[in-house]
């Protein structure tokens, strides 16, 4: 099959590492190429573009609007992070369009290897068996589930959102060890041998808090989306605010 990865960045080099021993795969991406989606003949379209922080914390999705206007009616899975307003308006505006999302959850730094070794993989219900055949190719033995994309574009907020609280709360438990005279490390260490807790994100780093390309936009965005159906999400929105008052080095 012929494929195009929109953006060539974290998770657009590891979908093409993935799939490129069982596609014909082209790139675009305005840092790598001048091509456009347009200029190619293709199957499928992977979208893999940045959507950063925008104006008040809420998704830009604007790259992702971009794509989805120069592809034609071929399929199309949305691998960025994108939003539930951002869902509804693409919806909105171009229902003819192929649209499914599948909710990328690999790391920054071990990019490739998450990708390659991802055990389940989350693709939406439109078109779900068209796209669990492209990847099953590369990934015979995972499992491949499905659900609305609403689902789907929470489930990806929510782990985020979960384990930048998972941050803030050992931060604080930094600043309760020190209160007490205890040793933080040890605290740490015997409260993460238990296995329900784990010790991932138990860290206090020498910035405090958490911070790189995803917790602080995915954060900032699904407490808009909440506050958009009346949710406030405190806990997530007091953590939040923390974090932002001990990165500046203010302590709220
Ligand atoms: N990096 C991560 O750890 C991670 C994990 C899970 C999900 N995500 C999400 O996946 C998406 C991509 O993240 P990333 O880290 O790969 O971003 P990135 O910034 O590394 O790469 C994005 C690429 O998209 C390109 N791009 C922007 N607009 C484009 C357009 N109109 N057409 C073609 N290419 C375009 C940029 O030039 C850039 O090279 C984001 O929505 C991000 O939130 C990232």
């Amino acid at each position: 099959m012929k494929i195009v990865i929109a953006g060539y960045g974290y998770v657009g080099k590891a979908v093409e590492a993935a799939l490129k021993s069982y596609h014909d795969i082209r790139v675009v991406d305005p840092a790598i190429n001048d091509d456009t989606i347009n200029s190619k003949i293709y199957d499928a379209l992977i979208i893999c573009v940045s959507t950063p922080e925008g104006l008040d914390g809420w998704c830009n999705m604007q790259n992702v609007y971009d794509v989805v206007k120069q592809s034609t009616y071929k399929p199309i899975l949305i691998k960025s992070t994108i939003s539930l307003e951002g869902w509804k308006h693409l919806a909105e505006e171009v229902p003819e369009k192929d649209i499914s999302f599948s909710p990328e959850f690999l790391r920054a730094n071990t990019a490739l290897e998450d990708f390659a070794q991802q055990k389940t993989m989350y693709i939406s219900e439109n078109n779900f068996d068209f796209w669990a055949q492209i990847f099953r190719q590369a990934f015979p033995d995972i499992s491949f589930k499905t659900a609305a994309a609403e689902e789907l574009i929470l489930t990806k907020y929510l782990r985020n959102s979960f384990l930048a609280l998972k941050v803030a709360y050992f931060n604080q438990v930094k600043d309760l060890c020190d209160a007490t005279f205890t040793d933080f490390e040890t605290v740490r260490r015997y409260v993460t041998d238990d296995e329900r807790i784990g010790d991932n994100h138990s860290y206090v780093t020498e910035e405090k808090g958490f911070g790189g390309h995803c917790f602080p936009k995915d954060t900032a965005a699904i407490l808009n989306s909440a506050r958009d159906v009346g949710e406030e999400f405190s806990i997530l929105r007091k953590a939040v605010s923390y974090n932002r008052s001990i990165r500046s080095g203010l302590r709220e």
